[in-house]
C-alpha cells in the first residue's frame, strides 16, 4: 500500500522546503536546462500539492510542459488547481495523472526530458530506485531529487540520551515498507548517486536542511509529534525515553527557544553527454 500524507502537513512543510533547497544542484540544473530541448518536457512524480514543480518551473529557462503525478486523487486535485509559471511568468503547461509509481516507470516517463521529485526517494527501495534511475537513462533525461531525508535532525541540545534514541528508533522507521519495498530511508539520496553515477551521470549534491527557529513553532510541533509516534511505532521498549523527548521539546518550542535541524540531500544528475 503507499504511504498516505496529509494535505495539511504537506502545506505545512512547503516553506521550509523552498528555504532549505541546496543552491549547487540547482546551478547545474539551470545549465542543463539552458541546453535542452523546448518545450522542456518534465514530470514531477509524488507531487502532492505540486510544491516541487511550482518552485522549479520559474527556474526553468523557456516553455514547459509538466505532468505531475500521484496516486492520492485528494492531493492531485489540489496540485492540478495550481499555475506554474516559467522564468518569463508565462503560463506552464501542466496535466496531472493518478498513478501508483510501482506500476510501469518507463511508460510513465516516456519522452520526457527532466524527471523529478520532491521528498520521495527515501520511502523507496533499492529496487525501484534501480528502475527509475533506468527509466532516466533509457530517456536521456536529466533528474532533479530534492529533500531526501538523510538521517539526522537535532535539536539545539542534540546531545541529549532521549534524542539519539528518538533519532535511531525514528531512522530505522524510516527503512519500513512504503509500498515500494524496504525503504532506503537515510541512504536513498547516496544510493541514487551511485546508480547515476554507474551509468555515466554527472552528480551535484547539495545538503538542504531545515533551519527552524522558535518562529516555526507549528512545524516543530507537527515533527516533533511525527517523528516521535513513528519512533514508538519502531522501538516500543523506547516508550519512556521518547514521552520524554516530546516533552522537552513541547517546553523549549512553548518558551520560544526551540530549534530543529532536519538533514536533507538535493541530487542533480545530468545525463551523459549533456553539456
Ligand atoms: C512526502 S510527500 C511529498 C509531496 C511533494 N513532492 C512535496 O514535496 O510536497 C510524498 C508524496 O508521494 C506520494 N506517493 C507515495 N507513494 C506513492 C506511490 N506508490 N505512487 C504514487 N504516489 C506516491 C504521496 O501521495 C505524497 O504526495
Amino acid at each position: 500500500m503507499p504511504e498516505s500524507f496529509d494535505a495539511h502537513w504537506l502545506h505545512q512543510r512547503a516553506d521550509a522546503d523552498a528555504a532549505a533547497r541546496a543552491e549547487r544542484p540547482y546551478r547545474a540544473l539551470a545549465a542543463w536546462a539552458g541546453g535542452a530541448a523546448a518545450p522542456l518536457r518534465c514530470v514531477d512524480l509524488g507531487c502532492g500539492l505540486g510544491a516541487n514543480a511550482a518552485w522549479l518551473a520559474p527556474r526553468l529557462p523557456g516553455p514547459q510542459h509538466w505532468l505531475l503525478v500521484d496516486h492520492d486523487p485528494a492531493l492531485l486535485a489540489q496540485a492540478g488547481r495550481r499555475t506554474l509559471s516559467d522564468a518569463t511568468g508565462a503560463p506552464a503547461a501542466a496535466q496531472t495523472r493518478r498513478t501508483d509509481l510501482t506500476g510501469d516507470l518507463a511508460a510513465l516517463t516516456h519522452d520526457t526530458h527532466l524527471i523529478t521529485a520532491a521528498a520521495l526517494l527515501d520511502l523507496a527501495s533499492s529496487a525501484w530506485i534501480d528502475r527509475l534511475v533506468a527509466a532516466c537513462h533509457s530517456n536521456g533525461a536529466a533528474a532533479m531529487f530534492a529533500l531526501t531525508y538523510d538521517g539526522h535532525f537535532a535539536s539545539e541540545t542534540p546531545d541529549a540520551p532521549e534524542e539519539y534514541l528518538v533519532r535511531e528508533a525514528f531512522n530505522k522507521d524510516q527503512r519500513r515498507d512504503k509500498g515500494f519495498g524496504t525503504a532506503l530511508g537515510p541512504d536513498a539520496a547516496l544510493y541514487t548517486a551511485r546508480a547515476f553515477r554507474a551509468v555515466g551521470y554527472r552528480i551535484r549534491l547539495g545538503r538542504s536542511p531545515w533551519r527552524l527557529g522558535p518562529a516555526s513553532a507549528d512545524l516543530q510541533r507537527a515533527l516533533v509529534d511525527g517523528k516521535a509516534q513513528a519512533a514508538r511505532n519502531a522501538a516500543s521498549d523506547n516508550r519512556l525515553a521518547i514521552d520524554c523527548w516530546v516533552h522537552r521539546r513541547h517546553e523549549a518550542i512553548d518558551a520560544g527557544t526551540a530549534h530543529l535541524r532536519v538533514g536533507h540531500l538535493d541530487l542533480f544528475a545530468a545525463p551523459p553527454g549533456s553539456p
